[in-house]
């Protein structure tokens, strides 16, 4: 009798990090929710970034796949039922890069779905700001400053409406900005200005507390968002804590996975 194999698999595709010690808090446990969600799937990992991936194997010796081959190898493995899940924050550019490797096999298993990134309704914004007020309660003349990425296609203006929601919800100690692409941190230069914090609370807004948290938001060059927020009088406090070790994104990404729908050939518009 032939053996009864596992034919379901689950991959969770992220950028990646080259920060190690961030990995198992971030990255890890964002996979792990996800696996645990779905035990009946075997699990398969994959890094979108080539730099990334290559850095990972000459410095820690450890071959990660890109998302393409991970799914061939799933294939191989006979996965016929496909789970994707990025950990994408929003629906940028690198979710759009993902989007469409995935398409590309479609045809290739009898299920292909994929869940959408963190935030990419405004109901996930709200689910975000709430556990964004929980884990930074701001007292009186302290003030929260949360570093985004930004990326060069915002379908969708999640920093403008998780600031919207933070305020709506009475958490009024809170700003967003970004470290790449518009608006930078100007936003939160201003509303230092505006309100003179004795203290502003820099956290990512970003899955890992990874490259840009370490040097763009706490590093020592005068650039930094910790140089910046001193020049302005404010004491800065650095939070190297990544999204992904809230429960309550974690749970969200179960959410989106749980959501996922069908990936089909056809191309995007
Ligand atoms: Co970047």
């Amino acid at each position: 009798m032939e053996q009864q194999t596992n034919n379901k698999g689950l991959l969770v595709i992220s950028f990646g990090t080259s920060v190690a010690a961030t990995r198992p808090r971030t990255l890890q446990a964002v996979e792990d929710a996800l696996r645990d969600a779905f035990p009946e799937r075997r699990f398969y990992r994959a890094w979108t970034s080539t730099v990334l991936r290559r850095k990972l194997e000459r410095e820690e010796g450890q071959k990660v796949f890109s998302s393409e081959e991970a799914l061939e190898q799933m294939a191989l493995d006979g996965v016929t039922d496909v789970l994707v899940q990025p950990t994408h924050l929003l629906p940028g550019e690198e979710f759009r890069i993902t989007e469409e490797a995935v398409r590309a096999f479609a045809g290739r298993f009898s299920s292909l779905k994929m869940g959408r990134p963190l935030l990419s309704e405004e109901a996930d914004v709200a689910s975000l700001a709430t556990a964004l007020e929980a884990a930074w309660p701001m007292p009186e003349g302290e003030m929260l400053a949360l570093m985004g990425h930004g990326s060069a296609e915002m379908t969708f203006p999640v920093y403008t409406l998780l600031e919207a929601r933070l305020k709506e919800d009475g958490f009024l100690r809170g700003c967003v900005g970004t470290v790449e692409f518009d608006p930078g941190i100007e936003p939160v230069l201003e509303r230092v200005q505006r309100e003179k914090p004795r203290r502003v609370h820099l956290a990512p807004l970003l899955l890992v507390a990874g490259d840009h948290a370490v040097n763009d938001m706490a590093g020592d060059e005068p650039d930094s968002w910790k140089s910046q927020i001193a020049r302005e009088g404010a004491e800065p406090i650095c939070h190297l804590v990544g999204l992904g070790e809230n429960e309550a994104v974690r749970a969200l990404y179960v959410l989106h996975a749980r959501a996922a729908a069908p990936v089909n050939g056809e191309a995007l518009p």
